[in-house]
């Protein structure tokens, strides 16, 4: 295996708090261990164009409060094809670069384990989104802080619902995953959460009608996950005007002040241990892994795994918010 003397990192797919703090933590980390780092600018993108930097350790100054990400990103439909991904092997070469760090999503971490196998080159993986989809971590970086804004956000509205007396469907992201609903909802005392997880096994809205939503107040809150499988917040707030004209309805969708914002504590340090696990993790010699947390225990998630595998709604939480919300 070559010596590896410079690390390259970039970060891809949708931002997520604490990004920053994971680039700071990856690049501090790799200089303390003696390699020369390079901040790789619009993710995958930046790979087949070549925009990169050197990266010293103040060009990390001042960046682990900051939202977003100060090397910008992207999600890159050149770097599905052969030809893009021939081109980034092209531009590492040229810049000397011999091993990658990656922070992002399902979609970058997929992205990243082919470049991997199709070129025999080392690449980790740090979990870098809001909807904490992904398997072998119990926690991805930009999760809480997505999570408090949700809350946040929720208080705010529960005033107008409760003195209008109102039905509300609140959207929040995740894709396909309902962690930031079902985790939002009890957080901030809702009525229910509708999610994809359980979308196919029960009628969740039909459920929570026949249940009088909340018998003893006059106002609801239900968080709704994006996804088709759930229907989204407009078409369950369209079925219940039709089909219970009685409910005085309104739908928010938070949209993507979820993503921004300053990072909490929990993501920030998150973020910074495993911004310093991927440098162990390419000390050691592992390649082609995501790093996560499980247990609060650093752990080597293998590609394919963290991929393939949906990780599990933990089905004790949906009991709580069920018993809660009586
Ligand atoms: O994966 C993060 C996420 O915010 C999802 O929750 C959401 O479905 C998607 O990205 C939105 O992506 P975009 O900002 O590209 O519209």
């Amino acid at each position: 295996m070559a010596t590896i003397k410079c690390i390259g990192i970039l970060t891809s797919g949708g931002d997520a708090p604490g990004m920053n703090a994971a680039i700071r933590a990856v690049t501090r980390s790799a200089i303390f261990n003696g390699f020369e780092v390079k901040g790789i600018y619009r993710g995958y993108r930046g790979l087949i164009t070549g925009e990169i930097k050197q990266f010293k350790t103040e060009n990390v100054s001042n960046i682990i409060q900051q939202g977003g990400t100060i090397l910008k990103t992207a999600r890159c439909q050149e770097f599905q094809t052969e030809e893009g991904r021939k081109q980034a092997y092209e531009t590492l070469k040229r810049e000397g670069i011999d091993a990658l760090v990656v922070i992002g999503g399902d979609g970058s971490l997929t992205g990243a384990r082919t470049f991997a196998q199709e070129f025999d080159y080392p690449i980790i993986g740090l979990p870098g989104t809001i909807d904490n989809d992904l398997y072998g971590t119990d926690l991805t970086i930009g999760y809480d802080t997505a999570l408090n804004t949700i809350m946040d956000a929720v208080d705010k509205i529960r005033d107008t619902a409760s003195s209008h007396e109102r039905l509300f469907f609140i959207e929040v992201m995740g894709r396909d995953a309902g962690f930031l609903a079902l985790n939002g909802a009890i957080a901030t005392g809702c009525e229910a959460a509708i999610i994809p997880e359980i979308s196919t096994e029960i009628d969740q809205l039909e459920e929570l009608v026949e249940n009088g939503f909340r018998k003893s107040k006059n106002s609801s809150i239900v968080l709704v996950a994006e996804s088709p499988t759930t229907g989204g917040a407009m078409q369950l707030a369209e079925r219940v005007k039709n089909e219970y004209p009685q409910y005085d309805v309104r739908v928010t969708i938070l949209g993507h002040i979820q993503r921004g914002g300053s990072p909490s504590a929990q993501d920030r340090i998150l973020a910074s241990r495993m911004g310093a696990a991927a440098i162990d993790a390419l000390i050691e010699g592992q390649r082609n892994v995501m790093i996560g947390v499980r247990n609060d225990e650093i752990v080597y998630v293998p590609f394919s795994k963290a991929i393939k595998y949906d990780k599990p709604i933990n089905r004790e939480l949906l009991n709580t918010l069920r018993r809660l919300s009586i």
